[in-house]
């Protein structure tokens, strides 16, 4: 079983930010959570170096376009690293395999008579680099995104016969019985792309002569692809396309293409076009979420109003940054966030829910026996109710990137444990019956680790020293993996008795 699931690539006119961190972290979770059950995972991410917008922003600061690219792909990469993302392989437009991977696409396009050229006089954004008909604008004529007013370009460019794919697009889109059916996800969202679709599909240019910073058409040497061409076939040269037929074939067509709501447009029309034009199997599922905002306003450099990756992991370390970032918000509307909203979600569910059943669990355990799981007959019945609830909202919230409601599912379990010690009062227990209390106790580090191994894609690296913490001993993943297959906990539980158990220190410090 194969699973394929990309970024959008990101600009690299810009640095990175909560934003992309967003699609990035969820992507991480997803391709985390697969692997854990069986999958082989291909996770691809990168950046998109060409077009008028990086030759402008490297003029701007004085630099080569090569060397703007260079200089800040690299600092993606620097992110995803601090954010410990596992990506499969980071593709940058910019390399030579990209090149041919967008050769080879134009070409067979062209050969099969869906590009013609064209003169036009349209509306053009530099910040969205696209085209916008005067109805698709604001009142002011502005986009909605960047809030600036589009230029005339005039051009004889390639275009592509986007309006020949309408009903092939349509039937695709909405019927799901379609071997080639495309779910869009948020279902408002799809029913926008129907709405636009319904109106009428025009033919789009796919070349510019006035952008040098670009792949030049094999046919035309003297235009270069629209950027937007090069940046979606990212997602076959990622996988080999032109190089590994192999991995190719493996992998393609994509699981999921994960992005916000402002590129889904050209992820579920142009995209799809493009790929029925090649003759190419169409991506299963594309799905977008919404656009943050910080404190009610816009995230932009200028505006100086961007979180970093760097500023969310000095405060809350990294594993409590991607568990943040990922359940702020449900993963389909917008949302506003702010600093206190994350110190707030970090102080409920991490110091208080979390921190709290595990330092409690290990003190008492450090206090009755030793810092060792008490030697009992096992009692793995608070474990498999917490199993059964993981088991019948976690899992389908996981599959359908609900990450904010499976996180919830695991604090009520964290809560629900956290309600059995209070109701077990083992302190007390610890007066008057201590097999009672060595029972209870075992209970709940069986508890813990069922729910640690959830928590695994979401904090995979204080998730291991938690296993660790409460005597599981053996590898988590592996231990995961083999727990996912069936969901069938063994005799013993997972900390097995009399194993030591290590003292936590504090694992998330309450924060001001
Ligand atoms: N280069 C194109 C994508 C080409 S993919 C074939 C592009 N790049 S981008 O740098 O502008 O990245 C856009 C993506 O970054 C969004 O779709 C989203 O995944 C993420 N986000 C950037 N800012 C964001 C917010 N403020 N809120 C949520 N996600 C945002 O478009």
């Amino acid at each position: 079983m194969k699973f394929y699931i990309t970024t959008p690539i990101y600009y690299v006119n810009d640095i990175p930010h909560i934003g992309h961190s967003y699609t990035t972290i969820t992507s991480d979770i997803m391709a985390r959570w697969k692997r854990l059950n069986g999958f082989d995972v291909f996770f691809l991410t990168g950046t998109d170096e060409h077009g008028a917008k990086i030759a402008a922003a490297a003029k701007e600061r004085e630099k080569t376009p090569q060397e703007l690219c260079d200089e800040m792909s690299e600092k993606f990469r620097e992110a995803w690293k601090l954010l410990n993302i596992s990506y499969t392989d980071f593709i940058r437009t910019t390399q030579r395999r990209h090149f041919v991977s967008v050769e080879k696409i134009f070409q067979m396009l062209f050969d099969k008579g869906l590009i013609f050229k064209k003169k036009y006089e349209e509306l053009y954004c530099v910040g969205c680099e696209r085209f916008y008909a005067r109805k698709d604008l604001d009142e002011n004529g502005c986009c909605h995104f960047h809030k600036t007013k589009p230029v005339l370009q005039s051009e004889e460019n390639y275009f592509f016969k986007l309006s020949a794919f309408q009903n092939a697009l349509f039937e695709r889109i909405t019927n799901p019985n379609h071997k080639e059916y495309i779910e869009i996800q948020p279902e408002e969202r799809r029913n926008e792309i129907i709405g636009k679709l319904k109106l009428g599909l025009e033919d789009v240019s796919f070349s510019r002569t006035a952008v040098e910073w670009g792949i030049p058409l094999p046919f035309d040497k003297k235009q270069t692809s629209y950027v937007w061409v090069d940046a979606l076939i990212n997602y076959l040269t990622g996988i080999g396309y032109t190089e590994n037929e192999t991995n190719f074939q493996k992998y393609w067509p994509a699981d999921i293409h994960l992005m916000a709501k402002d590129i889904l447009w050209f992820h579920s029309v142009i995209w799809p076009a493009i790929l029925i034009g090649a003759g190419l199997p169409l991506p299963k599922r594309v799905y977008s979420h919404g656009f943050f905002t910080l404190n009610g306003s816009k995230m932009s450099k200028s505006l100086g109003n961007v979180i970093s990756p760097q500023e969310l992991v000095d405060k809350y370390g990294v594993d409590a940054a991607r568990y943040l970032v990922v359940t702020l918000m449900p993963f389909g509307p917008d949302g506003d966030i702010s600093w206190q909203g994350l110190t707030l979600k970090y102080n409920t569910d991490l110091a208080n829910n979390m921190g709290n059943l595990i330092s409690r669990t290990i003190k008492m355990t450090e206090k009755y026996f030793n810092l060792h799981v008490p030697q009992t007959v096992p009692n793995l019945e608070l474990a498999k109710k917490v199993a059964a609830i993981l088991k019948e909202n976690f899992v389908s919230d996981m599959d359908n990137m609900r990450l904010h409601k499976a996180a919830e599912t695991l604090q009520s379990a964290i809560a629900l444990v956290n309600r059995q010690i209070e109701t077990d009062a083992p302190w007390e227990l610890a007066k008057t019956d201590l097999d009672k209390l060595a029972s209870c106790i075992y209970a709940y580090l069986q508890a813990t680790d069922i729910i640690v191994m959830h928590l695994l894609p979401f904090m995979p690296t204080v998730s291991e020293k938690i296993w660790q913490i409460t005597g599981a001993g053996c590898d988590i993943n592996e231990a995961a993996k083999k727990y996912f297959e069936n969901t069938v906990i063994p005799e013993n539980g997972f900390s097995i008795p009399n194993a030591q158990l290590q003292s936590p220190g504090i694992l998330f410090p309450r924060l001001f």
